[in-house]
């Protein structure tokens, strides 16, 4: 089977403005080497994505948007559609957690987005995860199964080697309590026999599973080592652009190592 590519995303969330993007991105460019076996992806605002679309080198970084619309296009007063993103990120996360539960994001609209970023040729990044409370009172994997049954409804099993899963216990997410790696590879099981159940075998060892919670520098690495994790999605850590760059560097090490073995 082709090696994959770790995937190793910055998720800026509701921070930098435009200049401070420029500046951070300026800054990231020099420390971040580019390597055949590390997609590289950044998820600024939907306003700084513009200016800093004119700035990236895509050979270097790739682009995400948070969030857009599913619809293409219509009178949807402050939305931006897929359709208007494409050509300028070629990712898109959906159902993050802080969507889910700021903005009340349901299943239903999650699996619009998932299709709507597919039609207009952007890998979704479909994240999903169990809350704390579902995690003591045994529901995991309900959970679990039920936001990929909802969030994968429209994908068909050609388009599914488009759609990239992440992981991210919500416990985990901007809290400092990153998950053990073992209920992480536990959950990734879960999540590729899920897989494997709706699209069979293939697609299940293929489909690319990230790990996000509170990741630092020094956890990467414990993460990027779990059996079936293709890689890490980043929020608080990715804004600083040395600690960025290093999680990497660990992500294309990692991948050495492994195959020296
Ligand atoms: P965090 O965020 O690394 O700050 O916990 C991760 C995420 O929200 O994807």
């Amino acid at each position: 089977m082709v090696q994959k590519k770790k995937i190793i995303i910055g998720n800026w969330k509701m921070y930098f403005n435009v200049h401070e993007a420029s500046l951070y991105l300026h800054k990231l460019s020099k420390l971040v080497k580019i390597h055949h076996d590390v997609e590289v992806v950044l998820a600024p605002t939907i306003l700084t994505l513009q200016s800093i679309s004119l700035q990236v080198k895509y050979r270097q970084f790739k682009l995400a948007a948070q969030n857009f619309y599913w619809r293409d296009e219509g009178p949807y007063t402050g939305e931006v559609s897929a359709t208007q993103l494409r050509g300028v990120v070629q990712y898109a996360l959906v159902g993050h957690s802080e969507r889910r539960h700021f903005f009340n994001e349901s299943d239903k609209e999650i699996r619009n987005k998932v299709e709507a970023a597919v039609r207009n040729n952007i890998r979704p990044v479909l994240c999903i995860g169990e809350t704390l409370w579902e995690r003591t009172s045994g529901e995991t994997y309900d959970v679990l199964h039920n936001q990929l049954i909802g969030g994968l409804a429209n994908i068909t099993s050609s388009d599914l080697c488009k759609v990239v899963i992440a992981y991210e216990p919500v416990g985990s997410i901007g809290t400092g309590h990153t998950a053990p790696p073992n209920d992480v590879a536990a959950a990734v099981r879960a999540i590729r026999s899920q897989i494997e159940h709706l699209y069979g075998s293939e697609a299940a060892k293929s489909i690319s599973v990230l790990y996000g919670g509170s990741i630092t520098l020094e956890s990467a690495a414990d993460y990027l080592v779990v059996p079936g994790i293709d890689g890490l999605l980043v929020g608080g850590a990715s804004l600083d652009a040395i600690m960025f760059s290093q999680i990497v560097q660990k992500a294309h090490k990692g991948k050495i190592s492994s195959n020296e073995v």
